[in-house]
């Protein structure tokens, strides 16, 4: 793994998307920091960490042959090596909540924030940013949140954490190119928070409603099955799941 360690930066993301201007970056390069001041999540959310505690790391990834029309196979293998990596370390009750949060015993332990650099009609590279809450104990205001430490009642060393997330969603990403989308939506599904089961959504006019996730499309939108067993597809910003 070849890794550039900061003690404190704006964004582990921020940091590697500039460099990518300015440098050609080795493909696989990881670059990871102590600190984030700027630390930047989904949908223009922060993103906070406890110094030293948790993971903060982007990896730079470069494609040869990925068409834009194949972004959310970026994301779907990216939290498939994420939590196959959690796994492997023992963490207990770990499901991937769409998009791409990790959960383990519902409760959020791991984010990931992926930005895609186009050419053409082509994706040329991603940079892949994750934040992973490994031994931190303490989530004031966040009562879904949860770390590796919480979930399984032991402390890690970060660098060996680090290690294996970064082997893990390396191996998906290689297959990425070389994958069929419905193996690669497969992979994601099996694994899905709550697929199957009745639960309780939002949509963005504040409405609720019942339904069932049944999966998601190629495109890495969640199909929900509402009244009259009509599935309803839905993006990003157009709804969201409630705990209940
Ligand atoms: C989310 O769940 O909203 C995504 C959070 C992603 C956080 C990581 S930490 C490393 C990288 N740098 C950032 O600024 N964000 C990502």
């Amino acid at each position: 793994m070849k890794i550039i360690k900061l003690n404190a930066i704006d964004s582990t993301n921020t940091y590697l998307k500039e460099a990518s201007k300015n440098v050609t970056l080795e493909d696989g390069i990881v670059v990871v920091t102590n600190k984030q001041t700027e630390g930047r999540g989904q949908m223009g959310a922060k993103w906070q960490s406890k110094e030293g505690l948790s993971l903060s790391f982007s990896v730079f990834k470069r494609f040869d042959a990925l068409s834009i029309n194949e972004q959310s196979c970026i994301s779907f293998v990216v939290s498939v090596g994420v939590k196959n990596a959690l796994q492997k370390l023992q963490i207990p009750e770990v499901s991937i909540k769409w998009p791409n949060d990790i959960l383990s015993y519902q409760k959020k332990l791991c984010g990931i924030l992926i930005e895609n650099q186009l050419e053409g009609n082509k994706i040329i590279s991603s940079v892949i940013g994750i934040g992973l809450n490994v031994n931190e104990t303490e989530f004031q205001e966040l009562p879904f949140a949860t770390s590796m430490k919480l979930a399984s009642g032991n402390s890690y060393n970060l660098d060996e954490v680090l290690q294996i997330v970064f082997e893990e969603v390396l191996k998906e990403l290689l297959s990425v190119e070389n994958s069929e989308t419905l193996s690669v939506k497969k992979k994601y599904e099996a694994d899905l928070f709550r697929i199957d089961r009745v639960s309780v959504f939002e949509n963005s006019e504040g409405y609720q409603f019942n339904g069932i996730i049944r999966g998601i499309t190629n495109t890495g939108k969640l199909k929900v099955e509402i009244e009259n067993e009509t599935i309803q597809v839905y993006g990003l910003k157009e709804i969201k799941m409630l705990f209940s």
